[in-house]
Protein backbone atom coordinates (compact mmCIF):
# COMPACT_ATOMS: atom_id res chain seq x y z
CA UNK A 1 0.00 0.00 0.00
CA UNK A 2 1.30 3.44 -1.11
CA UNK A 3 0.74 6.46 0.61
CA UNK A 4 1.55 10.30 1.33
CA UNK A 5 1.91 11.45 4.61
CA UNK A 6 0.51 14.63 5.41
CA UNK A 7 1.62 16.91 8.01
CA UNK A 8 -1.17 15.90 10.09
CA UNK A 9 0.29 13.65 12.80
CA UNK A 10 -1.10 12.02 15.91
CA UNK A 11 1.15 10.82 18.24
CA UNK A 12 -0.82 8.15 20.66
CA UNK A 13 1.08 5.45 22.59
CA UNK A 14 4.78 4.61 22.41
CA UNK A 15 6.10 4.33 19.24
CA UNK A 16 2.69 4.56 17.87
CA UNK A 17 2.01 7.38 14.61
CA UNK A 18 -1.12 7.60 13.08
CA UNK A 19 -0.42 9.71 9.54
CA UNK A 20 -3.23 10.39 7.36
CA UNK A 21 -3.39 10.80 3.11
CA UNK A 22 -4.76 12.52 0.91
CA UNK A 23 -7.04 14.14 3.72
CA UNK A 24 -9.45 17.10 2.31
CA UNK A 25 -9.05 20.20 2.56
CA UNK A 26 -12.24 21.08 0.97
CA UNK A 27 -15.77 20.95 2.61
CA UNK A 28 -17.61 19.61 1.00
CA UNK A 29 -14.84 16.98 -0.10
CA UNK A 30 -15.13 15.95 -4.20
CA UNK A 31 -17.21 13.63 -4.61
CA UNK A 32 -15.97 9.89 -4.71
CA UNK A 33 -12.73 10.72 -3.30
CA UNK A 34 -11.37 8.51 -0.77
CA UNK A 35 -8.76 9.23 2.41
CA UNK A 36 -7.10 7.14 5.52
CA UNK A 37 -5.41 7.05 8.26
CA UNK A 38 -2.24 4.52 8.48
CA UNK A 39 -0.93 3.01 12.33
CA UNK A 40 2.71 3.27 11.98
CA UNK A 41 4.90 1.52 14.45
CA UNK A 42 8.89 2.48 14.06
CA UNK A 43 8.32 3.40 10.24
CA UNK A 44 6.51 -0.03 9.61
CA UNK A 45 2.60 0.17 8.48
CA UNK A 46 0.50 -2.14 11.14
CA UNK A 47 -2.59 -0.68 10.08
CA UNK A 48 -5.05 1.52 8.43
CA UNK A 49 -8.61 2.78 7.76
CA UNK A 50 -10.16 4.41 5.12
CA UNK A 51 -13.36 6.47 4.05
CA UNK A 52 -14.97 7.96 1.38
CA UNK A 53 -17.31 10.69 0.12
CA UNK A 54 -19.78 9.84 -1.78
CA UNK A 55 -22.67 11.92 -2.95
CA UNK A 56 -23.36 15.12 -1.40
CA UNK A 57 -23.09 14.47 2.59
CA UNK A 58 -22.51 11.29 2.91
CA UNK A 59 -19.40 9.46 3.70
CA UNK A 60 -18.58 5.80 3.58
CA UNK A 61 -16.23 4.36 6.80
CA UNK A 62 -14.39 1.38 4.79
CA UNK A 63 -11.74 -0.83 5.24
CA UNK A 64 -10.04 -1.51 8.59
CA UNK A 65 -7.09 -3.99 9.14
CA UNK A 66 -4.67 -4.00 11.99
CA UNK A 67 -1.75 -6.68 11.31
CA UNK A 68 -2.45 -9.78 13.66
CA UNK A 69 0.71 -9.26 15.49
CA UNK A 70 -0.66 -5.91 16.76
CA UNK A 71 -4.31 -6.82 17.79
CA UNK A 72 -6.61 -6.37 20.49
CA UNK A 73 -3.65 -3.45 21.49
CA UNK A 74 -5.68 -0.33 20.86
CA UNK A 75 -4.63 0.45 17.13
CA UNK A 76 -7.78 0.15 15.46
CA UNK A 77 -9.24 2.27 18.46
CA UNK A 78 -6.75 4.77 17.83
CA UNK A 79 -7.17 4.68 14.41
CA UNK A 80 -10.80 5.13 14.42
CA UNK A 81 -10.58 8.27 17.15
CA UNK A 82 -8.29 9.99 14.87
CA UNK A 83 -11.13 9.54 11.87
CA UNK A 84 -13.98 9.92 14.58
CA UNK A 85 -12.27 13.84 15.74
CA UNK A 86 -12.07 14.44 12.11
CA UNK A 87 -15.22 13.74 10.14
CA UNK A 88 -16.96 15.52 13.73
CA UNK A 89 -14.82 18.63 13.09
CA UNK A 90 -14.97 19.15 9.80
CA UNK A 91 -18.52 17.24 7.95
CA UNK A 92 -21.31 18.24 10.44
CA UNK A 93 -24.58 17.32 9.44
CA UNK A 94 -23.10 14.23 6.64
CA UNK A 95 -24.78 10.92 7.22
CA UNK A 96 -21.82 8.08 7.62
CA UNK A 97 -22.43 4.75 6.14
CA UNK A 98 -20.29 1.48 6.78
CA UNK A 99 -20.81 -2.01 6.28
CA UNK A 100 -18.76 -3.91 9.10
CA UNK A 101 -18.01 -7.12 10.53
CA UNK A 102 -18.70 -8.45 13.74
CA UNK A 103 -14.96 -7.50 15.11
CA UNK A 104 -16.15 -4.29 14.60
CA UNK A 105 -19.86 -4.23 15.42
CA UNK A 106 -19.43 -2.93 18.99
CA UNK A 107 -16.94 0.44 18.25
CA UNK A 108 -19.83 1.38 15.80
CA UNK A 109 -22.89 0.76 18.37
CA UNK A 110 -20.75 2.63 20.84
CA UNK A 111 -20.50 5.64 18.79
CA UNK A 112 -24.23 5.71 18.01
CA UNK A 113 -24.15 3.93 14.50
CA UNK A 114 -28.00 2.35 14.35
CA UNK A 115 -28.55 -1.25 12.89
CA UNK A 116 -30.35 -1.13 9.78
CA UNK A 117 -29.34 -4.23 7.59
CA UNK A 118 -27.57 -7.86 7.60
CA UNK A 119 -25.35 -8.14 4.41
CA UNK A 120 -24.09 -10.71 2.44
CA UNK A 121 -19.85 -11.65 2.43
CA UNK A 122 -20.16 -13.46 -0.85
CA UNK A 123 -16.81 -14.35 -3.05
CA UNK A 124 -15.47 -15.53 -6.13
CA UNK A 125 -12.15 -16.76 -7.27
CA UNK A 126 -11.08 -15.71 -11.14
CA UNK A 127 -10.21 -19.31 -13.46
C1 LIG B 1 -11.06 -5.61 13.39
C2 LIG B 1 -9.63 -5.15 13.61
C3 LIG B 1 -9.35 -3.99 12.65
C4 LIG B 1 -9.50 -4.68 15.06
O1 LIG B 1 -8.19 -4.16 15.26
P1 LIG B 1 -7.54 -4.08 16.73
O2 LIG B 1 -6.42 -3.11 16.68
O3 LIG B 1 -7.22 -5.44 17.20
O4 LIG B 1 -8.76 -3.48 17.59
P2 LIG B 1 -8.67 -2.83 19.03
O5 LIG B 1 -7.59 -3.48 19.84
O6 LIG B 1 -8.60 -1.35 18.92
O7 LIG B 1 -10.07 -3.27 19.62
C5 LIG B 1 -11.19 -2.40 19.56
C6 LIG B 1 -12.47 -3.17 19.79
O8 LIG B 1 -12.78 -3.90 18.61
C7 LIG B 1 -13.48 -5.11 18.97
N1 LIG B 1 -12.72 -6.25 18.45
C8 LIG B 1 -11.44 -6.27 18.03
N2 LIG B 1 -11.12 -7.49 17.59
C9 LIG B 1 -12.22 -8.27 17.75
C10 LIG B 1 -12.52 -9.64 17.47
N3 LIG B 1 -11.61 -10.47 16.95
N4 LIG B 1 -13.77 -10.08 17.74
C11 LIG B 1 -14.71 -9.25 18.27
N5 LIG B 1 -14.47 -7.95 18.56
C12 LIG B 1 -13.25 -7.47 18.29
C13 LIG B 1 -13.60 -5.10 20.48
O9 LIG B 1 -14.83 -4.49 20.80
C14 LIG B 1 -12.44 -4.22 20.87
O10 LIG B 1 -12.59 -3.61 22.12
P3 LIG B 1 -12.03 -4.40 23.43
O11 LIG B 1 -10.61 -4.80 23.15
O12 LIG B 1 -12.16 -3.34 24.48
O13 LIG B 1 -12.92 -5.57 23.62
C15 LIG B 1 -8.61 -6.30 13.37
O14 LIG B 1 -8.97 -7.41 14.18
C16 LIG B 1 -8.58 -6.78 11.94
O15 LIG B 1 -7.84 -6.23 11.12
N6 LIG B 1 -9.37 -7.82 11.60
C17 LIG B 1 -9.43 -8.36 10.25
C18 LIG B 1 -10.14 -7.44 9.28
C19 LIG B 1 -11.47 -6.98 9.79
O16 LIG B 1 -12.27 -7.71 10.39
N7 LIG B 1 -11.77 -5.71 9.48
C20 LIG B 1 -13.01 -5.06 9.86
C21 LIG B 1 -13.81 -4.79 8.63
S1 LIG B 1 -15.31 -3.92 9.07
Amino acid sequence: MTFSCSSNLFITMKGLKIVTYRIPTNVPANKNSNCGWVAMLNDKEIGWITMSFLSNKEILFENAFVDEKYRRKGVYTKLWEARWKFVNENYKGYNIRTYCRDTTVDIYRKNGFEFINPIFLMEYKIQ
